[in-house]
């Protein structure tokens, strides 16, 4: 009886602790904290009570320098001393961050440290593959590994946080910006997500490497009318759902510290103010709890936009968007107290606002160590160049290979000719502001530092949009005594990345012109790509024996080149994108929807089966071009190796699936060629009829696996029919019942392995 009562007494102990603990925490935006959670929490409320409104508003503030202006200016350190700056982003000078971060810290009000941001966007120093080319390597874990060696030789500048990674799916290789995507397939671009967050964000952002990662650009930028750059996007909201949100959604689940909103219009309201992806679907529906910065200007954009009529209505519809900080423009700065006063806004919404913001600065650990080490040793160290060489390597993706051209036995004498054969600028790519030409290897220098190889050299063209055709005589003569021509062609780097669309997405310059020249040679040509995005190739394809897709490769391009070209290692890369032959197609992408009249290829009629004087009708045509068809020139997933793959035996567990069961799909892959080769197997999978339609196909897995020689290997594919969700505007998200077919396949056409399976 006596034990009886104790455990009475204990338990109600226990009740009296929880409820006085919940009490304390009543200013908590959630009530399902861990205790980490709730001591940050408590953190974030302690300071949060000694602010005034001024330095809250000033936590907002995200404040920049111009590289261009040498001096700290003094007015944005008496900013930092007033407790008016949150943050900073692009100041390079290590002696400038560390001085803000000592007057924030001992100066301010409040002791508030700032936190410095930076766009390393595919490396800090050492330079990875732009992210269009780092998807292509259909590898995570080289991914990963890519974003924690930026995290680390960027944090040992002070930099915490790093405005990548860019999750916008992107079907329009005219826009600029698709060369920092992972591409046209949202699952692909989840999982490249996912990679490049556990990467930066290490295993705690507290650890003094971590470096916070911002999911960008929220939402549907990448969906610009016509490619054209920071234009109209409009997403129907089941479409919006199913493809465009779907990384953004996977980035929260990943604990991504931070959102950008995009500087694009949503349906009609710019995203800088949208409260349905703000505060419905970020906050409400996915539960996030970081903060969210606006990009550059683009609160007041929105007076631009025609949304708002002045600044103080972009900040009242950024704040009231619960947007948290405002980048570079200055409308909360001005305007949040007056809009309080107005009673416009709260104190109240104000402070979750500002509670988001301490909690990622707490998070990171900056209020205990608000300082850094400069540690120039972990800059360009060996294991990261070797870390740049395999994702180039792994990103590179063989596209024709005409009897099996390529490698190339180093008993040739190779001409290397090309406005990128020595461009170490260039091959850098976009979104590069502190990695260095001169510690770039370019193709050139790395043929150089092999003192076994016979080769020749010219440009023949300057750069990639040269007119002249003054130099092609030295190429010519250069290739004339080579056995093969290797050109190392495609796009400077500041042809894509922001405000750089191209209507014309084929090779710039008088490139065409001198490929055609030199297939006069009647030599073989090998076709090396270097650019932001597809280029189309149509005029020259059939003169090139091969085309190889280096993307910009980064610092160690040239070296994971050499040794592709000569089969030290065999391509691997895969498409990340359906690669079209005209600019005309545009959008072309593998997941379309099948329309009422979907292509039948027997029935295929062009431009020129079409009888002169024919009779007015569709000529029982289908959805397709008379002029380009209907396939892109290569698809999504789509990449050749130095081997052949064949999968085989494949089975399926349970027979007879049922809805919220697991369904596994198991394969052989054999390597049936003599080169030990890395092969992504894809399951694809099509929901045949269902109450909204949906693509023709959809890839649902991916794996990347090493085989040797004549290798064979047993893979398995698991996954549920909650992966076979989608979303109805009517109906949320669910699973339909019904018809389905499975298929496991080295690319997105390549359908010969299909399972018809009926899930009740
Ligand atoms: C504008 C770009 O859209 C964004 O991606 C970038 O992070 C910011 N500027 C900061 O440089």
């Amino acid at each position: 009886m006596c034990f009886f009562d104790k455990r009475l007494l204990y338990k109600g102990l226990v009740v009296f602790l929880v409820v006085v603990l919940m009490s304390s925490c009543k200013d908590f935006s959630k009530s399902s904290l861990s205790g980490k959670e709730i001591r940050i929490e408590r953190k974030v409320d302690s300071v949060l009570q000694k602010m005034t409104l001024i330095e809250k508003i000033g936590q907002t503030a995200q404040r920049g320098k111009s590289s261009r202006v040498k001096e700290l200016p003094e007015h944005l350190k008496q900013a930092v001393r007033d407790g008016k700056v949150g943050s900073f982003l692009n100041i390079m000078n290590v002696e400038d961050a560390a001085e803000l971060q000592r007057i924030a810290i001992e100066e301010s009000p409040n002791g508030i440290p700032l936190i410095f941001a930076r766009d390393v966007i595919h490396g800090f120093k050492t330079i990875f593959p732009i992210p269009l080319g780092q998807a292509a390597t259909f590898n995570p874990h080289l991914v990963e590994r890519g974003a924690r060696i930026s995290a680390v030789e960027a944090s040992s500048k002070g930099i915490r946080w790093t405005f990548a990674p860019m999750l916008d799916i992107s079907r329009d290789p005219r826009w600029g910006r698709i060369a920092e995507s992972a591409g046209e397939d949202s699952y692909l671009t989840s999982e490249m997500g996912k990679a490049y967050i556990k990467g930066f964000q290490g295993d705690s952002l507290k650890e003094t490497t971590s470096i916070a990662a911002c999911a960008k650009h929220f939402a549907g930028y990448g969906a610009a009318e016509g490619g054209r750059d920071y234009n109209t996007a409009n997403i129907n909201e089941n479409l919006l759902h199913n493809e465009y949100l779907k990384p953004f959604k996977s980035a929260v689940e990943a604990n991504c510290a931070t959102f950008m909103a995009g500087f694009n219009e949503l349906n009609g309201v710019p995203v800088s103010g949208n409260s349905y992806l703000l505060k419905e679907v970020l906050r409400n529906d996915w539960g996030f709890d970081g903060f969210v910065v606006s990009d550059w200007n683009s609160v007041t954009e929105m007076i631009n936009h025609g949304f708002a009529k002045d600044k103080k209505e972009a900040a009242s519809k950024g704040i009231n968007a619960m947007l948290d900080m405002e980048m570079t423009s200055t409308a909360y700065e001005e305007h949040l107290e007056e809009l309080i006063e107005e009673g416009l806004f709260s104190e109240k919404k104000l402070n979750a606002i500002v509670r988001n913001i301490l909690r990622i600065k707490f998070e990171l650990g900056l209020f205990e160590n608000p300082y850094f080490e400069k540690d120039d040793a972990v800059l360009y160290a060996k294991s990261h160049l070797d870390a740049a060489k395999e994702a180039a390597v792994e990103s590179m993706v063989l596209l024709k290979n005409k009897e099996k051209r390529l490698p190339i036995s180093k008993k040739q004498k190779i001409a290397l000719i090309g406005p990128l054969v020595d461009a170490p600028h260039e091959q850098l790519g976009t979104w590069t502001f502190d990695g260095e030409k001169e510690h770039t290897i370019t193709p050139l220098q790395a043929f150089k530092e092999d003192k076994g190889l016979e080769w020749s050299y010219a440009k023949g063209v300057a750069y990639s949009r040269d007119k002249s055709k003054e130099k092609f005589n030295e190429a010519i003569r250069a290739a004339k005594s080579a056995d093969v021509i290797v050109f190392f062609g495609g796009e400077e780097a500041i042809l894509s990345g922001e405000a750089h669309s191209r209507a014309d997405l084929s090779l710039p310059g008088v490139q065409e012109e001198l490929l055609l020249e030199l297939s006069n040679l009647g030599k073989p040509i090998v076709l090396v790509v270097m650019a932001g995005r597809p280029i189309t190739l149509e005029r020259v394809l059939p003169k090139v024996d091969a085309v190889l897709m280096a993307w910009h490769p980064g610092t160690m391009g040239g070296v994971a080149l050499k040794s592709l070209l000569y089969g030290e290692v065999s391509p691997s890369g895969k498409l990340p994108i359906s690669w079209p032959k005209k600019a005309g197609q545009i959008p072309i992408y593998y997941n379309h929807k099948n329309t009422g009249r979907p292509v039948i290829p027997e029935k295929y009629v062009g431009i020129d089966d079409i009888p002169v004087g024919a009779w007015q009708s569709s000529l029982g045509n289908t959805s397709h071009y008379l002029d380009a068809g209907y396939l892109p020139q290569w698809p999504f997933g789509y990449g050749l190796s130095y081997s052949e793959t064949m999968i085989s035996e494949v089975q399926w567990t349970p027979i007879q699936p049922k809805e919220g069961d697991q369904i596994s799909i198991s394969f052989t892959v054999s390597n049936v060629g003599k080169y030990p080769i890395k092969e992504t197997i894809q399951l694809y999978f099509r929901d045949v009829s269902a109450s909204i339609t949906r693509p023709v196909k959809e890839l649902l897995r991916f794996e990347k696996i090493r085989l040797d020689a004549n290798e064979r290997k047993r893979v398995n594919f698991t996954f549920s029919t909650e992966d076979l969700k989608f979303y109805n505007s009517t109906k949320g998200w669910s699973f339909e019942p019904g018809d389905f077919v499975f298929w496991v396949a080295k690319h997105a056409q390549d359908d010969i392995n299909k399972i018809n399976l009926t899930i009740e």
